[in-house]
């Protein structure tokens, strides 16, 4: 049996999704910019996407711009605020992902910005009244909080995020790469000038992602060329991406509750078990709590193993794939920045399972007796 417990690296294409993305690979290729019929088509299927999206997450499609993924987005928006020289803080966590901490890093590198880190309680929480007091102190700041981490799974309130900016003319930006199609958004009465979203977390295809501005917000592109995107992204649609993007999400919205109610049962189930298995297992950040955290994100802190990367190659070798920190941190021993921040017992190693509605009871047993098996030996 083959099990794939890395859904918050990527998921697996959903059949219907594919179904949708076809015709235009095949016969619907004209280029959507190209004013004949074959091009018409296209930048019509291009604009109900876009609806669709705007649709579900309250927002107008005006809004909604096309991007190849979430690292393009949060880039986008960050690089952009900065150089409209909209502000010249940017107040963030040191537990963002690397699409927004690397970026705000080189901006400040170059001297364009001024970086201030919200501190993190011991479960690696925002700490809102440092939050207040650092917008306080420095109002008109850019603010970049992500809603769901990666990989611990802790859950941000961005409502609350949204309204202690508004108080401070402050502009705010969530990396919701993670929540989207698993969690409600409702951007029609938030505080929030721009959220991002990728396909490949929702099982539709990789390579498509998307940015939502708020209207009243404006920036200039990011990626210059021709004038797609309403003149905000340069460059040919990924069409069939656009299409499979508003389709995954389209699925995750329909069955986000019956899902949200499986995996909350598989995660619910792994933690029973680990607790009853293995003497002082621990979960990293607020990952075992069922509602300050990602339902899909379980960051399993396990004592006692000599040697990780081995621990982990034996997991491979049975077939079980898990990530020990992020994604771009997978195959070396250091822990991963998150884990780091979160000041995780030196003696304990992080493997962070992040499920999908595929997974099922069967899958978790497996893993967690392939996990209490491995304990003993290391
Ligand atoms: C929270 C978060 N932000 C951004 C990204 C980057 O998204 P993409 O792979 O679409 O560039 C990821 C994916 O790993 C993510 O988990």
């Amino acid at each position: 049996m083959n099990i794939y417990f890395d859904n918050a690296a990527t998921t697996q294409l959903d059949k219907r999704v594919l179904d949708t993305m076809i015709p235009f690979m095949i016969d619907n290729y004209g280029n959507p910019s190209s004013i004949h019929k074959h091009g018409r088509e296209v930048k019509s299927a291009i604009e109900n996407s876009r609806s669709k999206i705007a649709d579900i997450l309250g927002a107008s499609p005006n809004e909604i711009f096309f991007t190849s993924g979430g690292t393009e987005a949060d880039n986008t928006f960050l690089i952009n605020t900065v150089l409209e020289k909209k502000t010249s803080i940017a107040i963030t966590s040191k537990i963002e992902h690397h699409a927004v901490l690397h970026t705000l890093e080189e901006l400040e590198k170059r001297n364009l910005l001024k970086i201030l880190y919200v501190n993190l309680d011991s479960h690696g929480h925002i700490d809102y009244k440092h939050l207040e007091q650092l917008l306080i102190n420095n109002p008109q700041s850019l603010v970049s909080l992500m809603h769901g981490n990666n990989e611990i799974g802790n859950l941000t309130d961005i409502e609350r995020v949204g309204d202690l900016c508004k108080k401070t003319n402050s502009i705010f930006h969530s990396d919701t790469v993670q929540t989207i199609g698993h969690f409600n958004h409702n951007l029609s009465n938030n505080n929030i000038q721009s959220i991002v979203g990728s396909a490949h977390k929702l099982h539709g295809p990789k390579g498509i992602g998307f940015l939502y501005i708020n209207s009243d917000y404006k920036i200039p592109p990011y990626i210059m060329g021709g004038a797609q995107e309403r003149n905000m992204r340069g460059g040919t649609e990924n069409v069939s991406g656009i299409i499979g993007l508003s389709k995954a999400l389209e699925l995750a919205t329909l069955e986000m509750k019956e899902t949200k109610k499986h995996i909350t049962i598989l995660k619910s189930r792994m933690i029973d078990l680990l607790n009853k298995s293995i003497d002082q297992v621990l979960f990293n950040g607020d990952s075992s709590s069922m509602t300050n955290s990602l339902y899909h994100v379980l960051n399993i802190a396990i004592p006692k193993i000599e040697d990780r990367q081995m621990f982990l190659f034996n997991l491979d070798i049975n077939k079980i794939s898990v990530s020990a920190g992020s994604a771009c941190s997978s195959g070396s021993q250091k822990n991963s920045h998150v884990i780091d921040e979160i000041k995780m017992d030196e003696d304990y190693s992080p493997v962070r399972i992040s499920f999908s509605k595929l997974n099922t009871t069967e899958e978790v047993d497996y893993v967690v007796d392939k996990i209490v098996e491995l304990h003993k030996i290391s």
